[in-house]
């Protein structure tokens, strides 16, 4: 929000419990599922950045969350937007989104993008890797891992990923936002590094200064402790977690570069001199 009002734009934020300032932004309380609040939400707005969802790293909070938030909530913003006269959509989705089988965790995050590509708007979908920085979840949760148990299980193992900072992901946002040049295209991002899953809890133990002996955990025998976990009120695993290492989490190591024109930042550059925030 900072980044976008520094550069001149007037900025709302959009969020469910407002609970104090946005930096840099007007907030307005609005939620996906209540339509009625879209509409003040969206009133005068250009260019619509929208980033809420329920992730799979987190356990739905009432049963069809997935689908109800991510597929209906993006459709009724969809809708609101059309009718608000805004002009633009850039969406946040996650690399590699695919259809998926029916009602899997990954249907609803694709049926999020065919909301947005058929819009009937200019349209983008920024799809990155995991995001590292500022309190990025993944690395956060591989952290907490550690900290708590004696051993450290790797969900993924040598399955790739390729993180990317959280401010380079703004800086694309922001040039999206702001320009017709990538309109009308789904761009997977990932920063300069391909790290399978071992090596990136290696490297979170190694910037916390906490090792464990690491247990490989394939998704497949994940499955049964996954279901039995959602049980708990904040499981560190769910079922729809299990679909995001079905497949490598990678895209050309230079997309950024190429694509937005400046050269994002290494994870391990980041770590050692801000350690997992910043
Ligand atoms: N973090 C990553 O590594 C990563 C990587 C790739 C892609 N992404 C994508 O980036 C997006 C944001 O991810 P994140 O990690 O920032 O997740 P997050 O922290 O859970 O943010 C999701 C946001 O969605 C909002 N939301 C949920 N239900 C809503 C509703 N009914 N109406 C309005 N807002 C609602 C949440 O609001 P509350 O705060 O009120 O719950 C929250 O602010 C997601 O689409 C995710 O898939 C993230």
């Amino acid at each position: 929000m900072q980044r976008l009002a520094h550069a001149g734009a007037s900025v709302r934020a959009v969020v469910r419990n407002p609970s104090g300032d946005v930096a840099g932004a007007a907030v307005i309380q609005a939620d996906l599922l209540e339509v009625a609040t879209l509409a003040p939400a969206l009133a005068g707005i250009k260019s619509l950045i929208h980033c809420a969802a329920i992730t799979a790293d987190h356990k739905e909070p009432f049963p069809g969350a997935y689908r109800r938030v991510n597929a209906e909530g993006t459709r009724n913003l969809v809708w609101a937007a059309r009718r608000a006269g805004v002009e633009k959509i850039v969406l946040l989705n996650g690399l590699g989104t695919r259809r998926g089988s029916d009602r899997s965790y990954m249907r609803t995050r694709w049926e999020m993008s065919e909301a947005v590509r058929n819009s009937g708007l200019p349209w983008v979908a920024l799809q990155p890797s995991i995001l590292f920085g500022d309190r990025a979840p993944y690395p956060a949760a591989l952290a907490r891992l550690a900290r708590q148990f004696p051993v450290m299980p790797v969900l993924g193992g040598s399955r790739r990923l390729q993180p990317l900072w959280v401010e380079d992901l703004v800086s694309c946002l922001t040039m999206a936002a702001g320009s017709s040049q990538w309109d009308g295209r789904s761009i997977d991002l990932g920063g300069p590094d391909q790290l399978t899953y071992r090596e990136m809890t290696k490297l979170v133990m190694d910037t916390i200064g906490v090792h464990r002996p690491m247990v490989p955990l394939p998704p497949s025998l994940a499955r049964v402790p996954a279901r039995v976990m959602a049980l708990l009120p904040n499981p560190p695993l769910v079922p729809a977690t299990l679909e995001l290492f079905d497949f490598d989490n990678v895209t050309q190591p230079d997309v950024v570069e190429e694509t937005f024109g400046f050269q994002p930042r290494r994870i391990t550059d980041h770590f050692l001199a801000n350690g997992l925030d910043g």
